[in-house]
């Protein structure tokens, strides 16, 4: 085990544990906001650098600062380097300047985008960014595209992150889309449209930190803070079946994977749970999702007094859960 000091906080981890990983042991403020880092897609990070944090001692051997800021998702930890997050105003102020960066071809169009109150970079630029663009150039445009029965593509919202093309890679049988050209020109795209189809591909939607690929099935049917997420499972033979279901009163508007605190995915899941499965009998309902106090989620909050749910589904969930559940966390 080796030392490190994130934010005055010191903790030992083991060798070859990252900057970022290190940091979520501790938990809270200490954590750098990552927009392309995820825990279980290998070789993900390094692209957005969202995650930039200061090394102010590169370890006990060599004390040194390291010149620049690093990109805490890649960079792992020495025995004894002393790192610097939120308490840095110079990677405060930069992290201003990477919100700039990512949203100089980001549309603002929040307001009608299908992502709203649950995106990544909505939540980046709120925490971290300036109140006004200073942005004067013309943003990239793209038409929508539909990429395979489920998803659509909106790339003028992709922040190029490469989630997808590793959900892709790592998840399905074939990898029919990527990123093409390079440099500014550089786009999501499928060689021929409409290919994406395979059992795990809508976990490509979930992984998206933003509003560039949306459920076809899902969008603009609702808001996600006009719904109550409900923890659910069923037998699958394809994959663990512990899903959300997204419902408002009786009716169940989306089904997505469980996430964790950091937006990712616990167990990616299969297609036909996602899509073939909107009925509250397929589902074993064990009760309400615990949603962060800072989402706009929990505009809709509920309780068990509150929720919309038809009284015949109240019976069928797990009472320890509903007795446990506090609404927020
Ligand atoms: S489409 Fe979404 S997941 Fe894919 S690279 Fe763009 S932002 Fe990332
Ligand atoms: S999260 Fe580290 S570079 Fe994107």
């Amino acid at each position: 085990m080796i030392k490190v000091t994130i934010d005055g906080i010191e903790l030992e981890v083991e060798e070859g544990t990252t900057i970022m990983n290190a940091a979520r042991k501790i938990g809270g403020e200490v954590v750098p906001p990552a927009m392309c880092y995820y825990t279980s897609l290998k070789g993900s990070g390094g692209k957005c650098r969202a995650c930039l944090v200061k090394v102010a001692q590169g370890s006990a051997k060599d004390p040194r600062p390291m010149p620049k800021l690093v990109a805490s998702c890649c960079t792992n930890v020495q025995d004894g380097m002393v790192v610097l997050n939120s308490t840095s105003p110079e990677v405060l102020e930069t992290r201003r300047g990477i919100v700039e960066f990512l949203l100089v071809n980001h549309p603002l169009d929040c307001p009608i985008c299908d992502q709203a109150g649950e995106c990544e970079l909505q939540n980046f630029a709120f925490d971290h960014g300036l109140q006004k663009t200073r942005s004067e150039f013309h943003r990239r445009e793209f038409d929508p595209i539909d990429i395979g029965p489920h998803i659509k593509l909106h790339m003028t919202r992709c922040i190029l992150c490469y989630r997808c093309t590793m959900v892709a890679d790592q998840l399905t049988e074939e990898r029919v889309h990527g990123v093409l050209w390079r440099g500014e020109a550089s786009e999501i795209s499928t060689y021929i449209q409409k290919a994406v189809e395979n059992d795990f591909s809508g976990n490509m939607i979930d992984v998206c930190p933003v509003g560039a690929l949306t459920d076809r099935h899902f969008r603009f049917r609702n808001r996600v803070w006009f719904l109550n997420p409900m923890d659910a499972h069923r037998n699958c033979s394809k994959c663990s079946g512990k899903v959300v279901l997204w419902m408002r009163g009786e009716e169940v508007y989306r089904v997505t994977a469980r996430k964790d605190q950091y937006d990712e995915v616990k167990e990616f899941i299969c297609n036909e749970c996602r899509w073939d499965h909107y009925d509250t009998k397929d589902w074993v309902v064990e009760g309400p999702r615990a949603v962060e106090k800072w989402s706009v989620i929990t505009a809709n909050k509920y309780s068990k007094e509150t929720v919309e749910l038809p009284e015949q589904l109240f019976s069928k969930l797990d009472n320890a859960k509903w007795d446990s559940f506090e609404g927020v966390t």
